[in-house]
């Protein structure tokens, strides 16, 4: 029962960024917040504590030992989420999705240390964020995957690889492809905008649709073989906001070997993060007609769709779906350089 309970806890801990939130649509007024609470990140010498003041989605993960040297490689950076270490902790951090629903509360009463920073966190869209921009006088920084926020936490990102010189970029694309188009959907909603996309999509080619939404749920282990077997894959994000590329891009369709399809922020945001020649953005085309023709042309021609996988030979793509590395990150980010 407990090695169970252990089981389960860990498969959470790691899979929370695959997470799909649903909640009440309110504002994007939180986009305000993000940029007038800008100010100069403190910088800590010695060892700083940082106290989770809840874990988010209610998911514990497991913090004894030293976590972030033992997993991260990150120095006299300790995690703790007792709350009785509150008047010891440097930083405060607050998942917004507990705020936003009441279940959690911030600890206004109580006396906070002088030097003491709060962080607001979260990994969701502004529209799904609620209200929160209610609260931001109460934070210092703010905690997400905006390339603009004091402490930025991508869905995931590109790192560098030694060179591989041996083969040619055929080497990367996953065998055996025989669908052109596939989406994985579990919230089919008629006011996602690439839910239009969609209806428009699959009258130009077939589109493979597979998650909750279809009753033709992937799970975890079916997940990539099912996507790689696809030439393209359609990383819709469910809202378009600034920076919100999620696992749908990263994990999805560029772990899973499809190129991906994008629905999201426009062109730059992506080209800010990932090669322009490794993904195909909606936005490219005058018509979703001129994009389903383009998409059948491209799957027969080899070698053009081929220079699609062409970051595979410097690149590889690291994958945030930890919580405890994100703040650990903190850590590294806010360390003077020699301490
Ligand atoms: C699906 O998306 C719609 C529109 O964004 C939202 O109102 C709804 O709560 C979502 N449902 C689920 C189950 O995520
Ligand atoms: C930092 O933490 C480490 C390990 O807990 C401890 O050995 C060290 O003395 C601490 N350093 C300071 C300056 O508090
Ligand atoms: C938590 O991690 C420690 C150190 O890595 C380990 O000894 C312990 O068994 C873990 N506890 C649980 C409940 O997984």
């Amino acid at each position: 029962m407990s090695t169970m309970w252990t089981n389960s806890r860990r498969k959470w801990c790691c899979l929370l960024f695959l997470s799909v939130v649903s909640l009440p649509t309110y504002s994007y007024f939180i986009l305000q917040a993000f940029s007038s609470l800008r100010r100069a990140p403190p910088s800590f010498t010695g060892n700083t504590t940082i106290l989770l003041w809840h874990w988010p989605f209610g998911k514990p993960c497991n913090l004894s030992g030293d976590v972030c040297l033992e997993h991260w490689g990150i120095h006299g950076c300790l995690l703790v989420d007792n709350r009785s270490l509150f008047s010891r902790a440097n930083l405060v951090v607050f998942h917004n999705h507990e705020l936003m629903s009441g279940r959690q509360k911030l600890p206004l009463k109580r006396i906070r240390p002088s030097g003491q920073r709060w962080v607001w966190l979260s990994l969701e869209s502004p529209e799904n964020n609620g209200k929160s921009w209610v609260q931001r006088k109460h934070f210092d920084y703010i905690m997400t995957y905006r390339r603009d926020a004091d402490i930025t936490i991508p869905y995931g990102q590109l790192v560098s690889k030694e060179a591989e010189n041996d083969g040619t970029v055929g080497a990367f694309i996953p065998k055996g492809k025989t669908s052109l188009a596939c989406w994985v959907v579990s919230n089919y909603s008629k006011h996602h905008k690439r839910t239009a996309v969609y209806e428009k999509l699959k009258k130009v080619i077939p589109v493979e649709v597979y998650g909750r939404a279809v009753n033709k749920y992937l799970d975890a282990h079916n997940l990539l073989p099912t996507i790689s077997r696809c030439y393209f894959y359609l990383a819709f994000e469910n809202s378009i906001s600034t920076d919100y590329i999620t696992e749908k891009f990263w994990y999805n369709a560029l772990v899973g070997g499809a190129v991906p399809v994008v629905l999201g922020p426009p062109r730059e945001q992506y080209e800010a993060v990932a090669p322009k020649d490794s993904f195909i953005h909606v936005d490219d085309f005058r018509s979703i007609e001129e994009l389903g023709n383009f998409l059948k042309k491209l799957a027969e021609d080899k070698e053009r769709y081929a220079k699609y996988f062409a970051w595979k030979q410097q690149h590889t793509v690291k994958l945030y779906r930890d919580w405890r590395e994100r703040l650990c990150a903190i850590c590294a980010k806010l360390r003077k350089p020699n301490t």
